[in-house]
């Protein structure tokens, strides 16, 4: 007869010595199978007489029965392994700082468009936003530029297929000062409508920026930018007010009372006197250049009257400044493509 006792160590060292439950319930086999150690012990008990099958019995039946419990246990053990090898490996370590997804940033030429609506607001400055998609009439005719004018040529203008109701081209506006008439006019009608006629019409005063579209593209010129539009009309808005509005304007956003302005005689269709403004910086990196840095002008009489106004009894100004342009001397950006590239090593050097 087989030590009963032995072999139920025997049973519990090897079930212990499975790692997984697949291997478990082949050693299983071993013992409790159809054909297994104690099945066939207890199969031989026939050929036992009747007391000693009862004894034999008995002995076999605790042994399977502390075998089956051994299984059980080891069951039970390689479930709860299994499950904590799992856990493990799931786990969140909750104590570790999380990945984060960055606070996102305004665009450094958004900022700058801020900036200007800030200060212009300031000196009593509406602001206003039109069309991007423009007709001839107020990019062009109604600006007094000629039908020959260059800005008006395919290679610097993007014309869009089709015309208006008004049977007028249609184009992407090549520059804000559509604005000018957009505005004035509409601010002259609504007066006239409201007191039938312009004798307490407030000055108008407004400043338009937005995208802009030409075909030009290299180091400082993109097909798409920014300009910001501004106009004072009234019945003495002189030259001396552009300097003055102007000069204050470039001294506060760029933080620096000590810079330098010129204004260079220049051609526009639009103003009479035309000028150029440059801008230069007492010290650092840009030092001792002068920086173009907007179109200006007193507003033409032809462009006057084409808001709706006698040009024998307003007058004004009107400058049309470069947001990039802006920007770039702002932060010391020296090509322009990097606004557009969306690289975020770029863009998050200007945080919030
Ligand atoms: N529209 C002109 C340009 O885009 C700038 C400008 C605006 C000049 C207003 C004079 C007055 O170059």
């Amino acid at each position: 007869m087989v030590d009963l006792d032995q072999l139920v160590s025997e049973a519990k060292q090897s079930f212990s010595s499975t790692s997984d439950a697949v291997a478990l319930e082949e050693v299983k086999a071993k013992y409790l199978g159809k054909s297994g150690l104690l099945t066939e012990m207890l199969k031989g008990l026939g050929k036992l007489d009747p007391d000693s099958r009862k004894t034999e019995g008995a002995k076999i039946n605790a042994a399977k029965s502390a075998i089956e419990g051994a299984l059980q246990e080891r069951r039970q053990q390689l479930a709860d392994d299994l499950l904590q090898a799992r856990l493990s490996q799931e786990a969140i370590d909750v104590s570790l700082p999380g990945r984060g997804r960055g606070v996102g940033s305004l665009h450094p030429v958004m900022r700058t468009w801020e900036r200007v609506e800030e200060i212009f607001h300031s000196l009593g400055f509406e602001v206003a936003q039109g069309p991007e998609i423009e007709n001839d009439w107020y990019n062009f005719t109604a600006l007094n530029s000629p039908e020959n004018h260059p800005a008006r040529s395919m290679q610097d203008t993007f014309y869009v297929e089709g015309h208006d109701s008004k049977d007028q081209s249609l184009l992407l506006r090549t520059h804000t000062s559509p604005m000018q008439i957009r505005f004035a006019s509409n601010a002259v009608k609504t007066h006239l409508n409201n007191y039938g006629n312009l004798d307490d019409m407030p000055d108008i005063r407004v400043i338009a920026p937005g995208r802009t579209y030409r075909v030009d593209s290299d180091a400082t010129h993109s097909p798409m930018f920014h300009q910001v539009e501004g106009l004072w009309i009234g019945k003495d808005v002189s030259f001396a007010a552009l300097k003055g509005v102007y000069t204050h304007f470039l001294k506060s956003f760029f933080e620096n009372k000590e810079l330098n302005l010129r204004f260079r005689p220049s051609y526009f269709p639009f103003t009479e006197p035309s000028a150029e403004i440059d801008v230069a910086f007492p010290s650092g990196k840009l030092a001792g250049r002068w920086l173009e840095i907007s179109g200006s002008g007193q507003v033409h009489p032809t462009v006057v009257r084409n808001m709706g106004l006698d040009p024998e009894h307003y007058i004004g100004f009107a400058f049309g400044s470069g947001l990039e342009r802006l920007t770039m001397l702002r932060y010391g950006v020296d090509d322009l493509r990097l606004f557009f590239e969306n690289d975020t090593r770029f863009l998050s050097q200007f945080p919030a």
